[in-house]
């Protein structure tokens, strides 16, 4: 989720460099840094907060020179700081990497490395890949009687990405190669611009814009050897691959958000790739394991009575999910809160719970305060959060993070989805630890988890089918979300999400409450959104729908794929894939999320930016 640029030629390469990360700012990164390769040395600078601090740094110690990479970082392993910040190097100083993505084994790589006198300055994962290829280039040297040769130096760098689990963008300087740019990619975006005797390479074409018309897009496992007259790629066997170049037309504003029309969207489509990112490393099927960075030990979470789950807004709506999973699969007690109510309200907590403060931003401040007040107790508290380094994270004991990269728009999409992974694999988690779950359970939950990205796309594919059921709701002013179970909350956010940024009044409710009165409101003018994919409950959603068409509502119905019946209750149905239960409130928000978005953008509204919100609530 960082921002990467590379560039050789002939011009003043950490002024072009500070200009493409200047471009990609606006995606909120907390540190920055840039390496140029001069006079057969390499210079690095970094900086923590915004560019412009980076600008000042170069601007007090000016670089010279006409290669280099620059990176802006949104930190996911370490906190911002400048020791964290890109470029990293390996311990002789003479080669440099940026990096964006995830390397999943870096702390074994990492220990064999320091059992081989490696020296390591930051916390990040980046920085055993310089460690890796000084490893691997040293031993080439030695058995070439010091020859340097650039073959030898590509052959390091394959070596060493061979050993690298996860995902990776990267721009790589060495020393010894004054005129060579190398970059590479797995999992991660990485695109190269073509110019007049000088080339560059960056994470998004945004970066590249006003340098290059051209550009060609690096594929999964692929090298680029990159000189200011010659760009050649190769495959991570070593093998030359030929590339094509496409040309771009793209406005500045455009092409951030990926030639989606808004952030919002395009936050929505990314989430096949987020959820991965917040599974990426976590989760072992084969070995019926989860890998949690959670400072939790076992006997604590053996002897655990309650888990007390505090959130605001949507974040508040996946506490709700969370606490389904936690009852169900960890047989904790749960108890939910709205931090604006809780921090106002006498609290009783023993040594044996645990609090977990959910936020996407960890600024949130009815949030921070709620978990401010339970450090006058010996309670535990947790932080699930989207933003490393933040308030929430820094005060909590322990943090687990979503890694679902910078989210621009107003109304939370990728984040939650992020959350709604994160209390899924704590509950596991807990219920591995707890002994609450057997062997096969583990397995078949684990195995299915890694197939979400997938039924989540799909989800994603009802996008135009839910423009045009947006079209024909478009002139209703209230809508009605209706739920049960686990997908009692997915209602509550599909009208969160419709209220919030097409201003058009929605109530979420759980099914089951209808007829205690909200029923009386059902005419032909208030639609109903009823969630009813197969479930534990279905039958009973199912009754509610008929009540309500006896009473003349209009149904929209999110149902499981192959269920032929449902057409003849409801008005319109939205198939999502047929998934296990525990999974269908990941799905079935999608259609909910995509709903939201096609009525405001049908309305015209500000989507990213709705009227009277804010990203971060600040303030109470
Ligand atoms: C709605 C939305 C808000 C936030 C709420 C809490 O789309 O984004 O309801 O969920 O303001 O924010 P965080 O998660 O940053 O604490």
């Amino acid at each position: 989720m960082c921002g990467i640029v590379g560039y050789v030629g002939n011009g003043s390469a950490s002024e072009i460099l500070l200009n493409g990360l200047k471009r990609l700012e606006y995606r909120g990164y907390d540190s920055s840094g840039l390496a140029v390769l001069a006079d057969g040395k390499l210079e690095l600078r970094r900086s923590v907060g915004k560019i412009s601090n980076l600008s000042l740094n170069i601007k007090n110690r000016p670089l010279n020179g006409h290669i280099g990479v620059g990176h802006t970082r949104w930190a996911t392993h370490g906190i911002p700081s400048e020791e964290n910040a890109h470029p990293h190097t390996d311990c002789s100083k003479r080669i440099v990497v940026v990096h964006n993505g995830i390397i999943e084994n870096y702390s074994s790589l990492k220990a064999v490395l320091i059992k081989k006198a490696h020296q390591f300055v930051s916390q990040t994962d980046t920085e055993i890949i310089a460690h890796l290829i000084e490893e691997s280039w040293e031993l080439k040297q030695k058995n070439s009687n010091g020859k340097k040769s650039e073959e030898d130096f590509l052959h390091a760098v394959r070596h060493a990405l061979l050993q690298c689990d996860g995902a990776y963008a990267l721009g790589i300087l060495c020393m010894d190669f004054p005129e060579l740019l190398v970059a590479a990619r797995k999992d991660c975006p990485l695109v190269l611009g073509l110019g007049k005797k000088e080339n560059f390479i960056a994470s998004d074409i945004p970066a590249l814009l006003g340098l290059s018309k051209k550009v060609i897009f690096l594929d999964q496992e692929e090298i680029a050897v990159i000189k200011k007259n010659s760009i050649d790629c190769f495959n991570l066997q070593g093998k030359k691959v030929e590339k094509k170049s496409v040309k771009v037309k793209l406005d500045p504003v455009q092409a951030e958000k990926a030639n989606f029309k808004h952030f919002m969207l395009k936050e929505i489509m990314e989430q096949p790739r987020t959820i991965q990112d917040t599974l990426r490393g976590r989760v072992f099927p084969e070995k019926n394991r989860l890998q949690l960075e959670l400072n939790l030990s076992a006997a604590f979470i053996k002897g655990l009575k309650r888990i007390t789950l505090v959130a605001c807004g949507t974040s508040y709506h996946a506490a709700l999910v969370g606490r389904f999973w936690l009852e169900s699969l960890a047989k904790v007690p749960c108890q939910v809160e709205i931090a604006s109510e809780y921090r106002y309200r006498d609290h009783f907590f023993s040594s044996q719970e645990l609090v977990i403060f959910i936020s996407q931003s960890g600024e949130t401040a009815d949030t921070l305060a709620a978990l401010r007040l339970t450090h006058r107790f010996p309670v535990k508290t947790l932080a699930i959060c989207n933003v490393l380094g933040s308030s929430l994270t820094q005060e909590a004991d322990t943090t687990f993070y979503t890694r679902c990269g910078p989210e621009i728009g107003v109304a939370s999409t990728k984040a939650f989805t992020g959350q709604l992974i994160a209390l899924l694999l704590l509950a596991i988690h807990l219920g591995i630890i707890k002994k609450h779950l057997n062997l096969k359970t583990i397995h078949q939950i684990l195995a299915d988890l890694l197939n979400l990205p997938h039924w989540v796309r799909e989800a994603l594919t009802l996008s135009n089918e839910i423009e045009k059921i947006s079209k024909r709701f478009l002139s209703k002013n209230h809508f009605l979300f209706l739920g049960r179970h686990t997908n009692y909350p997915i209602a509550l956010e599909g009208a969160l999400k419709l209220k919030e940024i097409s201003y058009i009044h929605a109530e979420g409710y759980p099914a089951g409450e209808m007829k205690h009165g909200p029923i009386a409101l059902i005419d032909k003018e208030m639609p109903l959104v009823a969630l009813v994919t197969d479930s534990l409950v279905y039958e009973k959603i199912c009754s509610n729908i008929e009540e309500a068409k006896a009473r003349g509502g209009t149904v929209i119905a999110i149902a499981s794929k192959g269920n032929k019946t449902i057409q003849e209750k409801a008005d319109e149905v939205l198939y999502v894939e047929k998934v296990p239960e525990i999974f269908s409130s990941i799905v079935n928000v999608i259609p909910l999320q995509l709903f939201a978005y096609h009525m405001a953008d049908l309305k015209g509204c500000d989507v990213d930016q709705p009227r009277n919100l804010a990203k971060s609530v600040t303030v109470e």
